[in-house]
């Protein structure tokens, strides 16, 4: 038994009925997946699928050839792909039960309890760092992560506690794998898309109720501020992008997406996205 899973399994099930809730959300999250694919052998793969609220299915499937599904709870998935009328689809190749950290279960059985001491958080900095990453057939056309980061961090978090003085290190790394884990999934000119969260109405209680046009404005006075998750701010994911993947060469293309919002459950989310093109063939 993980904690982390069973955690994870419940918030979506709280959160699985927000089909109707997440409609701009998806529309605007699928429109940046699909764009530029015009049908053809193209596959998709998307981290974090879980209840499949922010993507809409059908026009995947009838964009591209494969459709990855990948997340932790398998339920949560196969219960979502049959929520949008697709169990059975051929075309959809779901991947459940699939760590995308390398670390889940050691993850999880540590707490700020019994604090890990120095030399375990840098051994597991290290094995993270080695993890060759999840057998789900990979490279892909266009890799999504789906609101994934902010759950992985937030279980590191948990894992040492808010006082450790190596949490900011634990972050970092987390973050870190992660956005390798995006690129390495990527084939050389295919897209990777990361959608994040960046905080939530519970710190920003204006967040629901502003203009479309001020979330941006809102986002930034919050970051500059540091009212964002833990590693979530824009700029440090971006200058993340740009030293650990070393964006410059890597990602000739490269867009930062203007944020906007998401309502699940009793909250609201600030989101972000960062859509880049790998380097290479296009094929
Ligand atoms: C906020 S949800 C993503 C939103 C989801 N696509 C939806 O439409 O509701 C984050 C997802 O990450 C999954 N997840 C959390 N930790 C994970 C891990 N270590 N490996 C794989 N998936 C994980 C959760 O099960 C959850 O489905």
């Amino acid at each position: 038994m993980n904690r982390l899973t069973d955690r994870t399994r419940a918030n979506n099930a709280a959160t699985s009925d927000n089909w109707e809730r997440s409609a701009d959300h998806r529309r605007h999250v699928t429109a940046m997946i699909t764009r530029g694919f015009t049908g053809g052998a193209a596959r998709v793969c998307l981290l974090g699928a879980g209840n499949c609220n922010d993507v809409d299915l059908a026009a995947l499937v009838a964009t591209f050839a494969e459709v990855h599904l990948v997340d932790i709870d398998a339920g949560a998935m196969s219960a979502g792909v049959e929520r949008q009328g697709l169990g059975g689809e051929s075309k959809i190749v779901p991947h459940g039960g699939v760590d995308l950290t390398g670390v889940w279960d050691e993850l999880a059985a540590w707490s700020s309890d019994t604090p890990a001491t120095h030399e375990q958080v840098d051994a597991m900095i290290g094995r993270m760092r080695d993890w060759p990453g999840p057998d789900i057939g990979g490279p892909f056309d266009m890799v999504v992560s789906l609101s994934l980061l902010s759950q992985l961090i937030a279980a590191a978090v948990e894992a040492l506690g808010e006082r450790h003085p190596r949490l900011a290190d634990l972050v970092v790394a987390v973050r870190a794998r992660h956005l390798r884990l995006l690129f390495d999934l990527t084939r050389p000119g295919g897209y990777g898309l990361l959608v994040t969260d960046v905080f939530a109405s519970d710190t920003a209680p204006m967040l629901p109720q502003i203009d479309d046009k001020l979330v941006p404005a809102l986002v930034k006075h919050m970051s500059d501020h540091g009212n964002h998750f833990h590693g979530l701010q824009p700029a440090a994911i971006v200058r993340a992008i740009l030293t650990e993947l070393d964006a410059e060469h890597t990602m000739p293309h490269r867009q930062l997406v203007e944020p906007w919002r998401w309502t699940l459950g009793e909250r609201c989310y600030a989101m972000l996205g960062f859509k880049y093109q790998r380097a290479g063939e296009s094929a």
